[in-house]
């Protein structure tokens, strides 16, 4: 890209900076969140965002770095594939079906229809998450809105201009890496970079901070870590960290106590959990917890916004979250137990 490109690019960007996201969530009542003075974006008092959410929360206990370690000795050609997105301005289709290959090359079993999430036949006790590239998609084509106000609607393929807008350069992965080892000044790196994968374990935090005021007694979440990607390069992203979690035993949950949805309740408006329908929610057998299993923001993210940063959007994504889950599970609470 020349020079002159890029300045006039920078220039659009800057008189665009206002223009904001209309939110393909139902807009927010008042109710949703409205307790709150502040957005969950803390864990033990501390700013999570894309710097600092790798000290935060306890460290990764060794069988989970080893199953970082297993992943890239005994898969390197499922890593590349899983982490690959050449191109951002290219089709992501081909991306998926070599993963897919991969994926049954490895005789791995993928419990996600876009995202890749699976255990490794040493470490059942653990899944990995990894997001996929349609919803990494997804996170560069809203940035690209933000950016140069290029029209954005769910699936909309990332077109040239919406590349240029975000001064990607069009680089691949590999030259992008290249360019970061050999320390060049890449115009924007940072417009590389999605956090879907990453935002599970944001979530993750804020929900541990919410546990921590609130004493949910009933509803919990998953043991779960970022892990870096040995031999990636470090920053923060979805290039080079995956989620692993503890694998849950138990199975999706028929009826709720009045209590148990209570809490439920609170735990999505304190986290703006987009995501809490039916199969999101899993007994635990050996606690009887309710375990929410999907930590996941959504794909209409803008990576800027990370984490919580755009309070609209997160009080747009807790009414949403709040809707799942008086749908899904209407006719299934069990009316309160003192009331006659
Ligand atoms: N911690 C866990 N323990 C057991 N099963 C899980 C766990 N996390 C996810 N799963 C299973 O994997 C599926 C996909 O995981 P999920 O996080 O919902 O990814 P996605 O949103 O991409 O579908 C879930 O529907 C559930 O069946
Ligand atoms: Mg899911």
């Amino acid at each position: 890209m020349k020079i002159f490109n890029k300045i006039a690019i920078i220039m659009t960007t800057l008189s665009l900076q206002t223009y904001t996201i209309q939110a393909s969530m139902p807009a927010a009542p008042a109710s949703a969140a409205s307790n709150q003075s502040e957005v969950p974006n803390t864990y033990n008092g501390q700013l999570i965002d894309s710097k600092s959410i790798i000290n935060l929360g306890p460290q990764a206990p060794q069988e989970v770095q080893q199953v970082a370690a297993q992943l890239v000795a005994q898969h390197p050609q499922l890593v590349d594939a899983l982490l690959g997105y050449d191109s951002l301005t290219g089709d992501i289709k081909p991306l998926m079906v070599k993963a897919k290959a991969q994926l049954a090359q490895d005789g791995i079993v993928n419990k996600s229809n876009w995202n890749y999430v699976f255990a490794l036949r040493n470490s059942p006790d653990w899944l990995v998450k990894i997001a996929g590239p349609a919803n990494r998609d997804e996170n560069i084509s809203v940035l690209a809105h933000h950016v140069s106000g290029a029209p954005y609607y769910y699936g909309r393929p990332l077109a040239k201009g919406d590349a240029d807008a975000v001064l990607l350069e069009h680089l691949s992965d590999d030259e992008f890496d290249q360019e970061i080892k050999d320390q060049k000044p890449v115009i924007n790196k940072d417009a590389h970079k999605t956090f879907q994968t990453i935002s599970r374990y944001a979530y993750y935090l804020a929900f541990l901070n919410a546990q921590k005021q609130h004493g949910f007694k009933h509803v919990t979440v998953p043991e779960t870590y970022l892990v870096h990607i040995p031999g990636r390069p470090t920053d923060v992203s979805d290039r080079n960290y995956m989620v692993v979690e503890r694998q849950i035993t138990g199975g999706p949950v028929e009826t709720l106590t009045h209590e148990e949805a209570e809490e439920a309740e609170t735990a999505i408006k304190e986290i703006g959990l987009f995501q809490a329908k039916r199969d999101d929610f899993w007994k635990e057998a050996s606690t009887g917890k309710l375990v929410l299993l999907d930590m996941e923001q959504p794909n209409n993210s803008n990576p800027r916004d990370f984490f919580h940063k755009n309070r609209a959007k997160f009080e747009g994504n807790a009414n949403c979250g709040l809707q799942h889950f008086r749908e899904s599970f209407k006719g299934s609470i069990q009316e309160k137990q003192d009331k006659k």
